[in-house]
């Protein structure tokens, strides 16, 4: 359709059927073959069966049958004849699922994660999805918070490459086999105080510019069509009425001119947030700031109309946010073809085809991170009398917790991918429980079962254990933390392995066997006493659907460790947030300070984290030399190369990520001690050695300046090339 048709059509709606484009709920709320009208949770709402008939928007239902009856069945009713919007989460897979996004993290490889969410997108818009509710890059330093498993991690150079890399995979050019993607949540969420879910953030402008948007600002700029609102509060204000960021940084500064809509009813929430009396205020301060959608309340679909005819909402608001809504849809050839050639014979062809589950193992493997090796435990020889034990040995809940379209059952387990690779079945047992405590689950205690939880005697359990280990040489210890406390509404206190786990590694250590530790979860846990007892540990973060052959890939040495860690791991819960590029002190602690009291540091623990930012082991091992500058000294509008040579000094073929960081010496504000600027994979045979080279620019040394100017100033900077955020060697160069 032109735009202009657009417009006609936009002025030939009544008022009502605008206000309905606004609103979005579930499909539980629609009339649908088998569902009566007015469902519960309607009726509870307060909605009438017209308020729901002219919504246009449904979200998380899925299947290329349903969604097309669905369609067909309003467009029937419809008078405006304008196609419904299906809208879901499809976050990092829809039925073949890749690892979660902290996992995609620690691949540093966006193209790969590029072409993963392409095939997404060919999965999901076979089922008849238009829009995905991901990319989530929010930026995150605080591991109790449950939602860093969404986030590709801390940094926001590495998460805006990301962001890119993922809006371009899902939206490709908006096809029949793309879709249009929405990325959250605008903004800050992942810095909620505490780590507690739904928690204050509040931080300075210049934080919050200098670290957490940029990666939304990154998504928007690669051409992403939606963006979701946060739940929290940004200096006072919640994200979903707050007007300086949705009308004067998102839509004015960032340019945004897509769809904009409000997180799982957060437009509501601010009268308990105490910004407005009742639903009338929470609507007018959700419009005026430029909402368009309000996602699963009755805000909008009860007072806009009420407002506008009160005169106290420009109706001219809501016409601009149902013509972003309109053209969106419009991008997307709906008014063209409302099913967009959805089909079940499509989705036969496409979800779980062999090339999608061939790239979610390449991915996994290439996600997965080797945190110890001692005495190179690993890789494995095929004929070591191994054993499987532990809770995540035989479990297909490796998809975790987002992937809520994907079937455990189409997961390819540790023990089957082991046994797969080696052609025969191994010994295995469950030997404990995933959780001790159970008791606040509140309402997912109900789905334990489900998550493959069962209940059983841990006595009984752990000597079953015992007895398997005992005729082994290996063990491959599978523990981790459960699906149901990572993920939204999943903050922990406590970032340790349940008592029960920790006691069935004791065990195992205690036999004096050789024991390989595969860790799966959500977050970086602490590891600091764990990682004593065992002789090697793989963190496979939740791996998806093809985590069982990829772990076997990589035990086995056909896939050589490459994964990085995108988020610190901490020695202690104390520390958090701790994160690699963190601010000098005025009295920072040094290595000769180990004697004076009054320095930055804790008296009972190091200031480093267990593990930092960009750390992982190879099976190889790489050596640097010192970074070289093309010139000491950089004119602005220039650049300069630096460079190193990397060599693989150890006796496996392997990939390194090179990784480049700047520390600006002096500025009219503190600076990090370091920043990320770059990185490079790269690939080498024992004894090989490459050069690597970054061009170093004017923009990597732009900060926001005491004027809160986005600039670079002159001065000295430290730069650095090495293996990980722990690097030290470094050269200088002026910036004139
Ligand atoms: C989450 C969002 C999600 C939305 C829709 C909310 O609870 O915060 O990330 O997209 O629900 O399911």
């Amino acid at each position: 359709m032109k735009t202009e048709d657009l417009k006609k059509l936009l002025e030939s709606m009544t008022l009502e059927e605008k206000i309905g484009q606004m609103v979005q709920f579930d499909a539980s709320f629609h009339e649908t073959g088998e569902e009566v009208s007015l469902t519960g949770p309607a009726e509870a709402m307060g909605v009438t069966r017209e308020q729901i008939e002219a919504t246009g928007s449904i979200l998380n239902t899925v299947g290329a049958e349903k969604l097309t009856a669905f369609q067909k069945q309003y467009l029937e009713k419809s008078r405006t004849k304008i196609p419904m919007l299906f809208m879901a989460d499809i976050i990092y897979g829809y039925k073949t699922i890749f690892p979660i996004p902290l996992g995609l993290g620690a691949t540093w490889n966006p193209d790969l994660v590029r072409e993963c969410m392409d095939k997404v997108a060919r999965e999901s818009t076979a089922a008849g999805i238009h829009v995905t509710f991901s990319p989530m890059v929010d930026l995150v330093r605080d591991p109790r918070w449950g939602r860093v498993l969404e986030s590709p991690g801390e940094d926001a150079y590495l998460n805006s490459r990301f962001a890119r890399a993922m809006v371009e995979g899902f939206q490709g050019n908006l096809d029949e086999e793309h879709m249009a993607s929405c990325v959250k949540h605008f903004a800050a969420y992942g810095a909620p105080e505490a780590g507690r879910e739904y928690n204050t953030v509040d931080m300075s402008e210049r934080r919050l510019r200098q670290d957490y948007l940029r990666s939304y600002q990154a998504a928007i700029d690669s051409g992403c069509e939606m963006v979701m609102s946060s739940f929290n509060t940004v200096d006072g204000i919640p994200a979903s009425v707050n007007r300086t960021l949705m009308r004067d940084i998102l839509r004015n500064e960032f340019g945004f001119g897509g769809v904009l809509i409000s997180d799982y009813a957060s437009i509501k929430e601010v009268i308990n947030h105490g910004v407005a009396e009742n639903e009338e205020e929470a609507a007018l301060l959700a419009a005026e700031a430029g909402m368009d959608i309000d996602m699963m309340t009755d805000v909008y679909a009860n007072h806009l109309k009420k407002l506008t005819e009160k005169g106290e909402l420009d109706e001219e608001l809501i016409d601009e946010g149902v013509m972003r809504i309109l053209t969106l849809k419009n991008k997307l050839g709906l008014f063209e073809d409302p099913y967009r050639k959805a089909s079940r014979e499509r989705e036969e062809k496409v979800v779980l085809c062999r090339e999608h589950r061939e790239l979610a193992r390449k991915t996994a493997g290439e996600a997965i991170v080797l945190l110890e090796n001692k005495n190179k435990a690993l890789p494995l020889k095929e004929e070591e009398k191994i054993a499987v034990i532990g809770p995540y040995g035989d479990c297909g809940a490796l998809i975790g917790m987002w992937a809520i379209h994907g079937d455990r059952k189409d997961t390819v387990t540790f023990k089957q991918g082991i046994e797969g690779r080696l052609q025969r079945s191994v010994p295995s047992a469950e030997g404990c429980g995933m959780l001790d405590d159970t008791s606040r689950l509140g309402d997912f205690a109900g789905l334990l079962e489900a998550f493959g939880t069962k209940s059983r005697d841990r006595e009984e359990m752990l000597l079953e254990a015992e007895k398997t280990a005992r005729e082994a040489d290996t063990l491959i210890l599978c523990l981790g933390e459960h699906t149901l406390v990572s993920g939204e509404a999943g903050s922990r206190g406590d970032l340790s392995l349940p008592k029960q786990q920790l006691a069935l590694l004791d065990m195992a250590a205690a036999l004096g066997k050789k024991v390989i530790l595969v860790i799966c979860a959500g977050r970086p846990l602490v590891l600091t006493e764990v990682r004593e007892k065992a002789d090697a540990i793989l963190y496979t973060w939740f791996p998806g659907t093809e985590g069982g052959n990829a772990l076997a890939d990589i035990l086995y040495g056909t896939v050589n460790p490459s994964g990085r860690l995108s988020m610190t791991f901490p020695y202690s819960v104390g520390q958090i947030p701790v994160y690699y590029n963190s601010f000098m002190t005025g009295r920072p602690y040094r290595e000769e300070d180990s004697k004076n009291r009054f320095v930055s540091k804790y008296v009972d623990m190091p200031n480093e984290p267990l593990y930092p930012f960009g750390y992982g082991l190879s099976y190889t091992q790489f050596s640097y030399s010192s970074p070289i500058l093309s010139r000491d000294e950089m004119v602005r509008g220039q650049t300069i190369t630096a460079s190193a040579e990397i060599t693989n000094t150890g006796a496996y073929e392997g990939t390194e990520t090179v990784q480049l960081y700047i520390r600006d010496m002096a500025g009219s504000v503190v600076r990090p001690v370091k920043e990320l600027k770059g990185f490079q994979k790269v690939a080498l045979k024992p004894g090989e050695t490459k050069k690597v080279s970054f061009e170093i620019e004017e923009e990597m040394l732009k900060f926001y300046t005491k004027d809160m100017e986005y600039k670079a100033e002159n001065g000295r900077f430290a730069l650095f090339i090495g293996e990980n955020s722990s690097v030290e060697q470094s050269v200088y160069f002026q910036l004139k």
